[in-house]
């Protein structure tokens, strides 16, 4: 296990790693770039080729090895990410390493039971007599054969148990078949296969492992739910999943634009049909964890949701979030058609131009509410006002969002101010939750320690560390840090240069310093990076700002004394701050 891992980050340069996923700048000694786990403006999440190590210095403070990195963008074990990253890199495993964790082998466990289940359906749908139904329910909605292999679609036939025995035969453990929600237990205890009589689609991760099934009936006239999906389980997640993402995703990097639908069959239609930049969520509003998902992929989604009102329903609940991760929403509006499948189905020209021009949201919006209230009259355009305020409250660009107040005070007939008032009486009530999270954006620690830590990061940027150190040497003392970790770090550094040689190297330094000190070092490392602009101001002037603020205190904490020898000591004091002080000017 520990030889895996060592030799992962042996053979994977963490900037390239990342590089692939984040877009990184190089910033003196490091690389710099959005942090992919929070959202923000300016980069704040810093790569350290020398160190191969990252850390976001932004409101979420993350940080970690190539390793790390991995189960955090995509929410993986440690066992998972390190699998992951051996299997990219051909590192035998060894053998000892699944039996480490248990959440991992039983993952792995449903994903290889969800697979047999997989084959099992598909190859009724295709080889069986039973499947026979399924594949003229198939040819009359228009779903070729090689799109039903792509997507691997099964039938479950109409049976209590045929899965079940089938998973029986393969050595599967009903215990497993209930922790998959492939079946489902009676009151009694016996149990039942959960699809039965129903076309099945399996449900994948963006890496195409199978997570669950939805099922959808074969005919409308039975009185039950058209569509039955898995419960939540330890690997299927409503809200995380997008369905089509594992077939989509190259190509939603490269359109640098995602359709999302609602319903499976809005997603294969118009995938059939060469749109493959497209996943569908299963009909409700899109979540957090599913925008933040898109948002590895791409900025800007165009929704092509239901003509009906509960798809301009989800449209709105989605907005929120979306202008917080900034994302850039579109609406793919169709005229004929109630879904995309239907509208791809009777017209796929007009559809495909439709999904060529998406109309920004708030000019859905807005089109929306003047079709809902289409009375000329002063209570419809309140009304049509007050609907939309809300979300206009969300813009998060100061200019998109005067550009909508324009407009709406034009089609409303009223002058700009009247909207702007509506927008802060709308705002001033959103404010309670936005101040508590600015809070937490604010930097932490005072001038102190911001001196002190700029002071060491400039440090590591020089060319000749050791050199620099000795420098610092005559002027700083260990205990003229006020930090413990930094003077301890700095006291770790002399006796490094020392030892070394006037040889520093970053990464033996780090060897040498006990877990609690390398985090701290570390992230001092890194921090070089985002400093990058207050350069100008020298170590030798920080340093003597650091002398400065020490024997600040140490005079201090003999003010409250009055005995002989003090006094003596604090004249003492009092001239060394002189002349620090002048040096402070000087430099
Ligand atoms: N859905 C669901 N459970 C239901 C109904 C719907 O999970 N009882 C999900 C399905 O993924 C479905 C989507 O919500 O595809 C949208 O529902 P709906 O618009 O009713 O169905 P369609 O997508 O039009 O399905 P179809 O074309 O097969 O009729
Ligand atoms: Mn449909």
């Amino acid at each position: 296990m520990h030889e895996t891992v060592e030799e992962i980050k042996k053979k994977q340069d963490i900037v390239e790693y990342i590089g692939s996923f984040v877009t990184l700048k190089k910033a003196g000694r490091n690389y710099k770039g959005l942090c992919p786990f929070h959202q923000e403006k300016s980069p704040s999440f810093i790569v350290s080729p020398d160190r191969q190590i990252w850390h976001c210095f932004g409101s979420c403070g993350e940080g970690g090895d190539v390793i790390r990195f991995l189960m955090k963008f995509e929410n993986l074990t440690f066992p998972e990410a390190v699998k992951e990253l051996a299997n990219k890199l051909n590192i035998p495993i060894s053998s000892s390493f699944s039996s480490e964790d248990s959440v991992w082998k039983k993952k792995e466990r449903l994903f290889l039971l969800n697979r047999t289940a997989c084959d099992f359906y598909h190859y009724v749908l295709l080889h069986s007599k039973f499947g026979k139904k399924a594949r003229e329910y198939l040819a009359k909605r228009n779903i070729k054969s090689e799109i039903i292999n792509t997507f691997e679609i099964g039938y479950a036939p109409s049976s209590w148990d045929s899965l079940r025995r089938f998973l029986f035969k393969k050595k599967f453990r009903d215990e497993d078949l209930m922790d998959a929600g492939l079946v489902i237990r009676t009151e009694k205890g016996s149990l039942f296969d959960r699809f039965r009589g129903r076309l099945v689609f399996p449900l994948k991760d963006a890496r195409g492992n199978i997570v669950g099934f939805s099922g959808r009936l074969l005919s409308e006239d039975i009185k039950q739910a058209k569509y039955i999906n898995t419960p939540e389980t330890l690997i299927y997640h409503k809200r995380e999943t997008l369905f089509g993402l594992h077939l989509a995703k190259e190509s939603i990097r490269k359109e640098k634009n995602v359709i999302v639908v609602e319903g499976e069959f809005d997603m294969i239609s118009p995938y059939q049909s060469g749109i493959s930049n497209i996943v569908a969520i299963k009909g409700s509003a899109l979540t957090k964890d599913q925008l933040l998902l898109i948002k590895r992929y791409t900025n800007k989604i165009s929704l092509a949701l239901d003509s009906d009102e509960a798809g301009a329903e989800a449209m709105k609940r989605g907005i929120k979030e979306a202008e917080e991760l900034d994302f850039e929403l579109g609406v793919i509006i169709f005229l004929e058609g109630k879904d995309p499948d239907d509208a791809i189905q009777k017209d796929p020209v007009s559809f495909k131009k439709a999904v060529m021009l998406p109309v920004p949201i708030y000019d859905f919006l807005i089109s929306h509410f003047l079709k809902k209230y289409p009375e000329d009259t002063a209570f419809s355009k309140k009304n049509i006002g007050e609907e939309i305020v809300p979300f206009m409250v969300y813009i998060n660009n100061p200019i998109v969002q005067s550009y909508y107040i324009k407009k709406l005070a034009i089609i409303l007939g009223v002058d700009e101010s009247s909207v702007e008032s509506i927008l802060r009486k709308a705002k001033y009530n959103k404010k309670a939750f936005i101040s508590t999270k600015e809070k937490e954006k604010e930097p932490k620690g005072n001038r102190v320690e911001m001196i002190e830590r700029h002071c060491l990061s400039l440090l590591f940027q020089t060319e000749d560390v050791c050199k620099n150190i000795m420098l610092l040497k005559t002027i700083l003392e260990a205990s003229d840090f006020s930090y413990p970790a930094y003077s301890n770090l700095f006291q770790e550094l002399i006796k490094g240069c020392i030892t070394a040689n006037s040889l520093f190297n970053v990464n033996t330094f780090a060897q040498l310093l006990s877990p609690q000190l390398r985090s701290v070092y570390d992230e001092i490392y890194l921090s070089t990076s985002l400093d990058m602009g207050s350069q100008d101001q020298s170590i030798l002037k920080l340093s003597y700002e650091i002398k400065q603020f020490s024997l600040k205190r140490q005079l201090q904490s003999f003010l409250t004394s009055d005995k002989i020898e003090n006094q003596e000591k604090m004249h003492q004091l009092n001239v060394l701050l002189k002349e620090v002080e002048k040096k402070v000017a000087k430099v």
